[in-house]
């Protein structure tokens, strides 16, 4: 058996402890450093993990020989500046969402991470949830038919933040999920939101994304919400697929349901056939997506493989999050999709 790989997290707040723990239980992996700027938490953090050395800063996690692969789980403004020293310094790095806040910022981590041979990962959980991933298998073996249309509602009454809004906190989550499953990039994108708790900081979001081949998507992202919602809609010309996340065990649910079109059409009454036929709940692992993405880090970085959400991945997304803010700026106009640097050279 190998040597276990040195991880070190930097930002170890709400989220960050949840890495810290994945990564302290993991095979193949020993954590060997923890960072926070905020000198409590990383007291409270280091506390619990006596055996990891407690860092104030990132270039001591980019100085650290025992420390290969990093992962960034500070708030979101600082993700490209970390990120950057840490690959600087040759370290693979595992990176939460959003990759970035900018557009230019993601394209530099991506060069960079090519240019030197890093891994470059980002968190998109839900690829890593086996629901999705099952969902995924039925769009790749055309079980839906032709995919029409998908909408998600990531709703709750929770966490205000205050640095960035709802569509950059919680958004890339439906977003990666949207691009995985449609295998394409919106032509243009529709935001429509509104700051009602802080001034500037919009809590309510309602994305409205356009795909080639007519495919559309449509995101509803909130903080102040009396639901609790994590529900994603999959209608095809064959089936219709709902994967509900806060659903205990059964978070797929199967609808052979559609509407046909009779193949000799002799009247208009003829033509088109409603089919509601069973639901199907398939069987789908429990296993904690989080876990398996910490897994997938360790994996990738001991056998040099390209992760499932890599840079470029990550990239997609922050330009599509980008095109959302651009458009709610712009009282909800059509923003299309910019091509990267790289893509037109
Ligand atoms: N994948 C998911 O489901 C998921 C869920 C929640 C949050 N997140 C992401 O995780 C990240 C952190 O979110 P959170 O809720 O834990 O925020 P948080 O505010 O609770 O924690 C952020 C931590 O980062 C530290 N920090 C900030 N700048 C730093 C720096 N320059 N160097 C070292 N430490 C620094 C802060 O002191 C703080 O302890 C965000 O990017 C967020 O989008 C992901």
């Amino acid at each position: 058996m190998s040597e276990p790989i040195g991880v070190a997290v930097v930002g170890t707040g709400d989220w960050g402890a949840n890495l810290v723990r994945n990564f302290a239980s993991l095979p193949g992996a020993r954590l060997a450093a923890l960072c926070d700027a905020d000198p409590q938490r990383l007291a409270k953090s280091a506390g619990q993990h006596p055996g990891a050395r407690a860092l104030a800063h990132v270039d001591q996690v980019a100085g650290a020989a025992d420390v290969q692969a990093a992962v960034v789980a500070a708030s979101a403004v600082n993700h490209h500046a970390l990120a950057r020293v840490l690959l600087e310094a040759g370290k693979d790095v595992f990176v939460e969402k959003p990759l970035t806040l900018r557009v230019e910022h993601a394209e530099e981590l991506v060069r960079l991470a090519q240019a030197r041979d890093r891994i470059l990962m980002v968190g998109h959980l839900l690829l890593y949830h086996p629901g999705v991933r099952y969902l995924k298998g039925m769009v790749e073996r055309g079980d839906l038919g032709d995919l029409y249309y998908i909408y998600s509602q990531r709703v709750n009454l929770g966490k205000v933040r205050r640095d960035e809004n709802a569509i950059w906190s919680f958004a890339p989550h439906d977003l990666s999920v949207i691009l995985h499953l449609l295998d394409a990039e919106p032509l243009d994108v529709v935001a429509r939101g509104s700051a009602f708790v802080q001034g500037g900081v919009e809590d309510v979001v309602f994305v409205d994304l356009r795909f080639p081949d007519g495919k559309l998507a449509h995101v509803h992202v909130s903080w102040l919400d009396p639901h609790k919602l994590r529900k994603f809609t999959v209608v095809g010309s064959r089936k219709m697929v709902v994967f509900d996340d806060m659903e205990a065990s059964e978070k797929v649910r199967i609808y052979d349901k559609g509407v046909d079109r009779a193949g000799e059409v002799v009247s208009y009454g003829d033509a088109l056939t409603v089919r509601s036929g069973d639901i199907l709940i398939p069987r789908i692992s429990l296993q904690e997506p989080l876990r398996l993405e910490c897994q997938h880090f360790i994996e990738c970085v001991r056998e040099r493989k390209r992760p499932l959400t890599d840079g470029a991945g990550g990239l997609r997304v922050v330009k599509v999050l980008a095109a959302a803010q651009a458009s709610l700026e712009r009282g909800g106009a059509p923003v299309p999709l910019a091509r990267t640097k790289q893509e037109v050279a």
